[in-house]
């Protein structure tokens, strides 16, 4: 029996000092410790020694136990020293090795022009005024001096809501002229970006949501010579000094008198007269780019000024055409789809 246990010590180290992995230790230590292992298997004999022998071949086995318990956790040691050397010798991090570049957002071409209008005006001494764009018929239109029944109700092509009876996306930024009267007291002179609604079929020239400036300035002596000059100046900031800039008269419900704004258009001007085809203006030579007047006095009235003693001027201005025409666009979609290959052309 000793000669057995001895035999099993020998195989077991043997085996032990071969394994190339943990799993395979615990392998070996199963088959030769394991309840149903071989040193159980020999200790069965033990019955069949006399009762001298039994203790000393008993502790015999207790001591190649150990001894084989040992040499496991040893290897065990070492087989985890291997693994961190090997990996240590075999794999490399390239610290030279570049970062991964993270794509940088940028204004919005659209949000930079209306930025650039904005920071004009403000220049000259406007505040800035925001309003909702659910809107309802009082703002957008009644206290516009819009009759009832005034067809331009309709043209305005309203989107209505059925949040209650009168709810509508407004469908310009004037009504905030009238929330801001409402609330503060002249002198005024407020500019008001925003978006606005109407019921249009998307194409390279009209979107249901589009964005406008409004801008309005309100005090005892104010005129029409204030109008001019205000806006000249704005549209000679905006597209250069030598802009030519025209005025004509026109029909706004909420002004009187009322004129649209053109600019000299700049595809033409550099020939220095219209130019027949003209792919920006048409041949027509002029670019409108704003309507604006008097601010009525059924307006100065709605909103309780005295239009004896108080008189202004409004104006408003689309921002999506002004931008295409900033940057020599011609579909107002590339605006809205998102693409960032087209945005990423107008970093801020
Ligand atoms: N609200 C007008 C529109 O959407 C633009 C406009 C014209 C605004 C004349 C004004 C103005 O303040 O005086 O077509």
């Amino acid at each position: 029996m000793r000669a057995e246990l001895a035999g099993l010590r020998e195989q077991a180290l043997t085996d032990i000092a071969a394994c190339q992995a943990e799993t395979e230790l615990e392998a070996v230590r199963v088959r030769y410790l394991g309840k149903k292992g071989s040193l159980n298997a020999i200790l069965r004999g033990l019955g069949g020694l006399s009762a001298e022998e039994r203790p000393a071949v008993g502790a015999l086995a207790n001591d190649i136990k150990d001894e084989i318990l040992a040499r496991i956790a040893e290897k065990a040691s070492e087989l985890a020293s291997d693994g961190l050397r090997r990996s240590l010798a075999e794999e490399r991090t390239d610290v030279t090795l570049p970062g991964r570049a993270r794509p940088r957002g940028h204004t919005h071409p659209l949000r930079a022009v209306e930025q650039e209008i904005v920071g004009i005006f403000v220049a000259m001494g406007f505040s800035v005024a925001e309003g909702p764009e659910i809107e309802d018929d009082f703002h957008n239109f009644g206290a516009l001096n819009f009759p009832p029944d005034h067809p331009a109700r309709d043209t305005q092509d309203t989107l209505f809501l059925t949040l209650a009876d009168d709810a509508l996306l407004r469908t310009h930024t004037s009504p905030v002229q009238i929330r801001v009267m409402r609330s503060q007291r002249p002198p005024l002179r407020v500019i008001v970006p925003g978006a606005c609604y109407r019921r249009d079929e998307p194409d390279a020239t009209h979107s249901p949501m589009f964005h406008q400036v409004e801008g309005f300035m309100v005090d005892e002596q104010v005129t029409f010579a204030d109008l001019k000059g205000v806006l000249v100046h704005f549209l000679r900031r905006l597209f250069g000094p030598e802009t030519g800039v025209r005025f004509r008269p026109s029909f706004f419900p909420f002004t009187e008198p009322s004129a649209e704004v053109d600019i000299a258009c700049s595809a033409c001007a550099v020939t220095g007269r219209p130019t027949p085809g003209c792919r920006v203006c048409r041949g027509k030579g002029w670019l409108e780019v704003l309507g604006s007047g008097m601010i009525h006095p059924n307006v100065l009235r709605a909103v309780g000024y005295d239009p004896e003693v108080v008189r202004g001027f409004a104006f408003g201005m689309g921002i999506d055409r002004l931008a295409l025409l900033r940057h020599d666009l011609d579909d107002l979609r590339l605006f809205f789809e998102n693409d960032l290959r087209f945005l990423g052309q107008y970093p801020s």
